[in-house]
């Protein structure tokens, strides 16, 4: 008696759909670019989180003029109710859902509300994040720092891509896009509790887009450099930085709707991951040097706070501190 097969016949089809559908949408996308978008969008429904400020709030925009239904989620309502007002002035359509995304409740509320709302979610911009610019060694006492970093960056984007999936599998079609940093590419020094959470979101986008690309769902990362957002003014440093503007961001953000990549990110990350592998110990020199000559922090009391650190550990005997 033939033992039965443990494989399962794999589906070909769909790679095929999507590769044509790639090839279609990126010649589409280099002849016309707003038209492409326009097709890709006009009438489907993109829920955006993290649309009341910065890359977000200006994406939306972006999509709601080129004909989507765009529903906008953060926590700050007057500054959602003021954007969706201004899309409705100009003709288009947005909506705004109040949403804390590091609870997990109201993700679902979220989700539910947008599906009993509009039936589906035809693309989803999982955009809100919160960063956090501490070294290691201040931030011993401070475990929260990672875990409200997972809890937003990780936790609340896997929470509303869970919730949604079962209908893009249903419907056969979806598009996920996670928002991550560069820093994931370059590793640099102070952010450890933001890099970890967008390294996670990285790992659960990658297995899951392995699993899902016979069903219609694709998932796009973004690895944005630094962007001219709230985010970025605390660091007073980063005003001499070159960084994106809003308005570019949002292009590479609507760009990967039309071309559904798997991931965009800028030509540096691909030289950091390259010197990672092959020069790992001199990239690690480098990135080292550039930590210990920028201060911890640029504002007034967090400088009093390094100096107050430094005393104490100046008092202890090296005996202690072995
Ligand atoms: N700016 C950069 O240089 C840069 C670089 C790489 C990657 N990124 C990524 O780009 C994304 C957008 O950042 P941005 O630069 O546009 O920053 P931003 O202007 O500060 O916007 C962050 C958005 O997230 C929302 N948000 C924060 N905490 C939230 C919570 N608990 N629940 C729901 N929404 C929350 C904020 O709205 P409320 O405060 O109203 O809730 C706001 O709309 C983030 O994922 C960030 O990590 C930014």
């Amino acid at each position: 008696m033939a033992t039965p097969s443990l494989l399962r016949r794999p589906h070909i089809r769909p790679h095929l759909k999507r590769l044509g559908a790639s090839l279609r949408w990126t010649l589409l996308s280099t002849l016309t670019p707003s038209l492409s978008l326009e097709q890709r969008v006009k009438g489907k429904v993109v829920l955006v989180t993290g649309a009341s400020s910065g890359i977000g709030a200006f994406t939306a925009q972006r999509l709601a003029a080129a004909g989507a239904i765009v529903v906008m989620t953060a926590r700050t309502e007057d500054k959602l109710t003021k954007l969706v007002q201004s899309i409705r002035d100009h003709g288009g359509k947005a909506s705004a859902i109040r949403c804390d995304i590091s609870d997990l409740d109201d993700c679902d509320r979220l989700c539910r509300r947008v599906i009993d709302e509009h039936g589906r979610v035809d693309i989803l911009i999982n955009n809100a994040g919160r960063s956090i610019r501490r070294s290691v060694v201040f931030s011993v006492d401070r475990f929260h720092d990672f875990q409200r970093t997972m809890q937003l960056n990780y936790f609340g984007a896997i929470r509303i891509a869970l919730n949604l999936i079962p209908s893009m599998i249903e419907r056969g079609d979806g598009h996920i896009i996670n928002i991550s940093t560069l820093g994931v590419q370059t590793g640099v020094p102070r952010f450890s509790a933001y890099l970890g959470s967008k390294c996670a979101l990285e790992g659960w986008t990658s297995a899951a887009q392995n699993e899902l690309a016979h069903k219609g769902i694709d998932f796009t990362l973004i690895n944005y450099p630094l962007v001219r957002t709230p985010m970025i003014a605390p660091t007073k440093a980063y005003d001499r930085f070159p960084a994106l503007t809003e308005a570019q961001a949002a292009q590479w953000l609507c760009n990967a709707i039309v071309r559904r990549q798997k991931r965009i990110v800028p030509t540096s990350g691909l030289v950091f991951v390259g010197m990672n592998y092959l020069v790992p110990r001199t990239t690690e020199f480098l990135m080292n040097i550039g930590y210990q000559v920028a201060p911890e922090s640029f504002s007034k009391v967090t400088v009093l706070d390094e100096e107050r650190q430094a005393r104490k550990r100046a008092s202890i005997t090296p005996l202690q501190r072995h």
